[in-house]
């Protein structure tokens, strides 16, 4: 999604916000701009460079026509209203007023009616109008604190602005209303940015915007208001995690970087939800969810978008075979809209990565509103969903920066198994045994993920020959099905290779058609209990040509080496681990297929990282 990055200072900022758009690349975008006010003899003006495209193309744009200035906004922007032009590229003008923005207005067609008479308008963007307004404000006889804060009062939708006027000199404006907006603290400077990654080597103390609050912030200070306009004192955070975690390293791409990173990243998960040295899980007191009991709680309703989504249709496997507890899941965007019936003993965990996404926290807040217990399972502990959840449960995997997920949907899994197993032994469906033997699998995952990437230069090979495919199928049973509908997500979202998963029993009532020679099938299936079944469908759609991809271990390997051309062959794991631990070989699949056909594997396409609108 959009991008924003501001600074308020004495030193010149334009290169400085250039870098901290580069922060923000992994958030996906098609087009680029700065705007910062310059001073010439003693007068100011308000000048801007966009580009299409990437940032690459506004530095050179810069280079050849340099700005520069002690005050100034950027923007990366993924288009919402309007094409991608250079036109509609953010900072947007008008009269004294350049704003950034992210997110959407939704009464912009009414408003700009409003001023049609008296305003013209350049672009097709919803953000275009808040400036206008702005600049009509200040003609009125506003000053420019004034001007935003009458303009903020009149904007429905959601958004996060960031504003520089001209003859309003040292300062900037800003306001949070949906997507977050962190301000950094400096030292005779300030600045806000999308979050605290683009910030990172600016400040490490942030302050993050509530809901409806706006600021002004000047070389010196800041003054948060909130939405009646008070003066208000927000907690500063001291940033203290590493951002060496946004650095590359020597990996071609984030993406291959994250999924290397899985074994160290799901350690971390498990640090937080297990007590390894005395083989038990933690308790929910334990864990800081002081007034859960897993005992009360009558459902889970589980609410996610995309990755995070198919985690949580594993865990629906595990906190009914293991707590003997209903679990729904369901895909936050037909979550509230379908008017859910809702009981008053459910526990609503949302699910996300990065704690923002829009359709996700208006479910979280749907069911809060409807007076559910409400957790979050979440990666960006300081993000709008931990702030606003009852309970905010950590998976600590660190930064993800390429928009498909991985070591996020690891360590997803990896803390809703542990929190299953707490719901199962506190529910009284799981003894001390089995409870030791089950953390003793837990504790196991790192080393077989290690193992399992063993497997990166089999996989390439095979990846060369899917990138020849025009389509493809991904099959599982249980647990395994939601691993093969993630599969089909990650091949098609970074490869833009057509691909389904299918429950494998299903494939005969109807996708089946679509199997012809050479189409490739990617079978997952470890040697459990329901491994010849699903070997059955593996026949299915080989006798009518599929080229089989099959997933599984050393003994399903044998039993089914004449039936497959290709087998991966995954180390031995426990029945409950090994979702986390194939969820290794999908991933890598996929990546080495995107590398093959030459896609931007880290920002592909079309998608966002932090899908910050509906
Ligand atoms: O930040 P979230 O986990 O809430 O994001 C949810 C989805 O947008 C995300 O998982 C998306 O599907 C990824 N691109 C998948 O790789």
């Amino acid at each position: 999604m959009c991008g924003i990055i501001g600074i308020v200072g004495s030193k010149p900022v334009a290169g400085r916000l250039i870098d901290g758009l580069k922060r923000l690349e992994y958030r996906g975008y098609d087009s680029a701009g700065i705007a910062v006010i310059e001073e010439t003899d003693g007068l100011s003006s308000l000048v801007r460079r966009r580009a299409k495209g990437k940032i690459v193309n506004l530095e050179e744009r810069v280079k050849l026509e340099p700005v520069d200035g002690v005050l100034g906004i950027a923007h990366t922007r993924w288009a919402t209203h309007g094409a991608v032009t250079e036109t509609n590229a953010h900072p947007h003008f008008a009269g004294r007023v350049g704003i950034v923005h992210n997110g959407i207005i939704e009464n912009f067609t009414e408003l700009r009616e409003a001023l049609k008479e008296t305003r013209t308008f350049n672009t097709q963007t919803d953000t275009e109008v808040v400036a206008h307004m702005i600049d009509e404000a200040m003609r009125a006889g506003m000053s420019g604190q004034e001007a935003f804060s009458h303009t903020l009062k009149q904007l429905r939708g959601a958004f996060a602005i960031g504003v520089v006027i001209d003859g309003v000199e040292g300062q900037m404006f800003t306001a949070r209303k949906g997507p977050p907006l962190a301000i950094g603290i400096g030292d005779g400077e300030n600045y806000i940015g999308s979050d605290a990654i683009a910030l990172s080597t600016l400040s490490k103390k942030i302050i993050y915007l509530e809901e409806g609050d706006w600021a002004v912030l000047t070389a010196d200070g800041v003054q948060v208001y909130d939405a009646d306009d008070n003066p208000i004192e927000r907690e500063i955070t001291h940033i203290t995690g590493s951002m060496a975690a946004a650095e590359k390293g020597n990996y071609r791409h984030f993406m291959l970087k994250e999924i290397y990173e899985q074994p160290e990243t799901t350690a971390h998960t498990l640090t937080h939800y297990i007590d390894a040295f005395n083989h038990k899980v933690k308790t929910e007191d334990e864990l800081g969810l002081k007034g859960l009991d897993f005992n009360r709680v009558e459902r889970v309703s589980l609410i996610a978008c995309g990755t995070a989504a198919y985690a949580a249709y594993v865990a629906k496997y595990w906190f009914e075979q293991l707590a003997s507890l209903p679990c729904d899941v369901d895909v936050a965007s037909e979550f509230r809209y379908r008017k859910p019936a809702l009981s008053g003993n459910t526990l609503a965990i949302a699910v996300s990565q990065s704690g923002e996404t829009a359709d996700t926290l208006a479910a979280l807040r749907y069911c809060k509103q409807n007076g559910l217990q409400t957790g979050v399972l979440v990666n960006v502990l300081s993000s709008t969903m931990a702030r606003e959840a009852d309970y905010a449960m950590p998976i600590n995997a660190g930064p993800e920066i390429g928009v498909a997920s991985t070591k996020a949907f690891t360590s997803q899994l990896t803390a809703l198994l542990s929190l299953a197993i707490t719901a199962g032994a506190q529910r009284g469906f799981i003894d001390a045994e089995a409870e030791k033997s089950l953390v003793e699998s837990l504790t196991h995952i790192p080393r077989h993920i290690n193992e399992t990437l063993k497997l990166d230069g089999a996989i390439e090979e095979l990846a060369q020959k899917l990138s020849t495919a025009k389509s493809a199928f991904y099959l599982g049973r249980g647990v395994h099905y939601p691993l093969a509908l993630e599969g089909a997500l990650k091949l098609k979202e970074i490869s833009y290779i057509h691909a389904e998963g299918y429950a494998a029993g299903e494939l005969k009532h109807g996708p089946i058609a679509l199997i012809e020679e050479g189409t490739p099938v990617i079978v997952i299936a470890p040697s459990d209990e329901l491994f010849e079944k699903t070997i059955s469908n593996l026949q299915e759609v080989a006798t009518r040509g599929a080229n089989v991809i099959l997933i599984t271990d050393a003994k399903g390997a044998k039993y089914a080496k004449d039936m497959a051309p290709h087998i991966i062959t995954c180390p031995d794991v426990s029945d409950i681990t090994a979702p986390i631990i194939y969820a290794i070989t999908i991933q890598l699949l996929a990546y080495h297929t995107a590398v093959h056909l030459g896609t931007d594997v880290d920002q592909p396409r079309n998608l966002a990282k932090s899908v910050t609108v509906e």
